[in-house]
């Protein structure tokens, strides 16, 4: 970490206090097409612009104390874009899983893929094993990637997975509880979900972690994802520390009646 790194990390950390940090942060990555439009550029142009956002991002959470992420790559509704832009799109996650994996095993990053592998490219659903199986060991900072993950979906295979086990007597209906049924969901391996964000200005979860955003705050930002850098990110995290979480209890210091 870079001296200036560190001492930006420790400002927030004084304006923030401890524990203010959010542990598990999502982005919904969104504004590459735009970004692109401004440009007179193709739309892939974009997308190619946002793997750098991605790397730069993911180099500045661990930076500032995050230590989870989950960013929303690919989601089971934009199959419904054009042909050759889902073929670029899937080539630049195979480049970014390819040309990125050693390294960011190499940092103690442990990268997990959510998402139905059914419909994807056999040889991305391969670099999706490589992609468990080299960095499962690695702890110093999580990166989940939502690739052809639709939260809807994964509900639903979570309540066919409980269902299985009423059916082969391993559960009864009665004993289901939230946290039990949470632990069914692909993201089961992930602490709470505390701070979601999404760029470009839209204020939609777009089949995003439905489940999981039950207690998080969001932090909508206008910047578009490609021009998203180091300070977007620690805006969001003033943002998030100035916020009073109550989860449905009252302040701190209120007197009850
Ligand atoms: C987000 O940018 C990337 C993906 C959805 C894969 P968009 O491609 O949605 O960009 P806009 O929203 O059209 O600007
Ligand atoms: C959500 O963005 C999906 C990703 C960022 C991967 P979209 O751009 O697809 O969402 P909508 O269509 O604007 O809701
Ligand atoms: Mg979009």
């Amino acid at each position: 970490m870079a001296a200036d790194v560190a001492s930006q990390a420790s400002d927030i950390m004084a304006l923030t206090g401890a524990g203010s940090v959010p542990l598990h942060v999502a982005i919904i990555m969104d504004g590459n097409g735009r970004w692109a439009k401004a440009r007179g550029q193709m739309r892939t142009m974009g997308h190619k612009a946002g793997v750098g956002a991605l790397r730069r991002t993911i180099r500045a959470a661990g930076d500032l104390g995050v230590t989870h992420m989950t960013v929303f790559a690919f989601s089971t509704e934009n199959w419904r874009r054009p042909a050759a832009e889902v073929s670029d799109l899937m080539g630049l996650l195979r480049t970014f899983i390819e040309s990125d994996l050693a390294k960011l095993a190499k940092e103690g990053v442990c990268v997990r893929i959510i998402g139905q592998q059914d419909g994807l490219p056999k040889d991305i659903v391969e670099c999706v094993r490589k992609a468990h199986d080299d960095t499962r060991h690695n702890s110093r900072f999580f990166l989940q990637v939502a690739l052809n993950y639709g939260a809807q979906a994964d509900v639903v295979e979570a309540a066919k997975r409980f269902a299985a086990k009423v059916q082969a007597g391993e559960a009864n209906i009665e004993d289901l509880t939230p946290e039990m049924f949470g632990g069914l969901l692909s993201t089961h391996d992930l602490p709470p979900l505390d701070l979601m964000i999404r760029t470009s200005g839209e204020h939609r979860l777009s089949n995003f972690l439905l489940w999981e955003a039950a207690y998080a705050e969001f932090v909508f930002q206008d910047v578009l994802w490609p021009d998203y850098d180091r300070v977007h990110l620690e805006d969001a995290l003033k943002i998030f520390a100035e916020r009073d979480r109550r989860f449905g209890a009252v302040e701190a210091g209120h007197v009850s009646a």
